[in-house]
């Protein structure tokens, strides 16, 4: 399968979550996009790109079992949380609550509000290791909620959860923690940010509760070009929700109120051919088995990888391997996160490895996180397992 990627021979890519890599079939659909828009501009915009992008969303809602009309495309994860967050009617003391582990954007975004509208932050703690999904995530998360007063939970207006977070990357139970927050306030809005989740794991937005928002790149997992991603507003509620991108087109009279997925279809001249090929990536995933296939074969490495590594390094998993996927986090056999710094910049330097040396701020704990993807085996996690021992051993 590496051959499909652009992947540099020299360069073996353990961090796939970060950024994504695009096979080049889908690149390919893409750039006969931008040529069919170079030849007749005029054309591309106001006709075909927008019946393009109307198919990308309807193969998108397919595959995350949601209707395409409350579905949009664009450009990548921090979009859709800044254009959800900043469309708030917000007052001064309104609270927003999200995990420690939640992505940083996800942090400052709130913390723009809090420096423009006065909103209050609550992060609730993760702590390492992992023990049970209700120990971990949803304990906490209710103890947060119920040590509030009763006009604060009044206040409570988003709770932002991650699908699957980044560093270090857990599944979440999205369901239940989204139960506990709408039986702590039912106006609540609950957003899930599931930036790594479209075509790591299987999504249906139905199965997964009370929420309001869902979002995620297409980016990292699915196999599109950069930059590519889709937010889902709960249907009932959308006019209420206000959601607007960003970017507020020539194309998007606000005054004049215009439907939900046009608000977001053109956010002034760029190059949109990426949300396009949102349905090429689907399709191409279907010539290597479709998506079952694929994770399949992804969650599997990682599982096999993550036991090899375990037992070679002599450390452990951060979690039970249940809330992993793809992504998985392993303790390095340091405990020293200068020398795992150290390491990682001599692994690429020397054997064009990329892999990531993190530590968890609260419990100083050492790790990396890996990415599982087809164009990987299990040789290169054994390999790089050994040339860890190896840097570690000679210093
Ligand atoms: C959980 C999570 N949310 C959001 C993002 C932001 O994605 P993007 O940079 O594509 O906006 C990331 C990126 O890694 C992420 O891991």
């Amino acid at each position: 399968m590496l051959s499909e990627f652009m992947l540099d021979p020299g360069y073996l890519n353990l961090n796939h979550g970060s950024f994504g890599s695009t096979p080049r079939p889908v690149i390919s659909a893409q750039q006969s996009y931008v040529e069919q828009c170079e030849a007749r501009p005029d054309i591309w915009y106001r006709k075909e790109y927008k019946t393009l992008l109307a198919e990308a969303r309807e193969a998108t809602a397919k595959l995350v079992g949601a209707d395409p009309d409350n579905l949009v495309l664009l450009e990548n994860a921090s979009a859709a949380v800044n254009g959800i967050f900043r469309s708030l009617s917000l007052e001064p003391g309104d609270i927003f609550i999200y995990f420690s582990t939640a992505y940083a954007m996800v942090k400052h975004t709130a913390g723009f509000l809090s420096l423009d509208r006065g909103i209050k932050i609550i992060e609730v703690p993760i702590t390492l290791p992992i023990g049970t999904a209700e120990e971990s995530f949803v304990a906490p998360m209710r103890d947060a909620l119920a040590a509030l007063s009763d006009d604060e939970k009044a206040r409570v207006r988003m709770v932002t959860l991650s699908h699957i977070s980044s560093v270090p990357a857990f599944e979440e139970p999205v369901k239940e923690l989204a139960d506990v927050i709408k039986a702590s306030n039912p106006e609540t809005l609950v957003l899930v940010d599931g930036a790594h989740a479209l075509g790591q794991i299987p999504i249906d937005i139905g199965s997964l509760g009370d929420i309001d928002y869902y979002l995620s790149n297409a980016h990292k997992w699915l196999f599109t070009p950069k930059a590519a991603a889709f937010l889902w507003t709960r249907s009932d509620r959308i006019e209420e929700y206000r959601p607007q991108p960003t970017v507020i087109s020539s194309e998007n009279n606000v005054l004049a109120g215009i439907e939900y997925t046009a608000r977001y279809a053109y956010t002034g001249t760029k190059d949109f051919t990426s949300y396009i090929a949102v349905k090429d990536a689907i399709s191409y995933r279907k010539t290597l088995g479709g998506e079952e296939a694929i994770m399949e074969y992804t969650t599997g490495l990682a599982r096999q990888a993550g036991d090899l590594l375990v037992a070679k390094w002599g450390t452990a998993r951060l979690s039970d391997s249940s809330f992993e996927a793809n992504l998985f986090n392993v303790i390095l056999p340091t405990d020293d996160f200068a020398l795992a710094q150290a390491m990682q910049e001599a692994l690429l330097e020397t054997d064009g490895i990329y892999m990531l040396a993190l530590q968890d701020a609260a419990s100083g704990i050492v790790y990396t996180r890996l990415s599982s993807q087809v164009y990987l085996e299990l040789g290169d996690f054994d390999a790089v397992g050994d040339k860890v021992l190896a840097f570690l051993n000679k210093s």
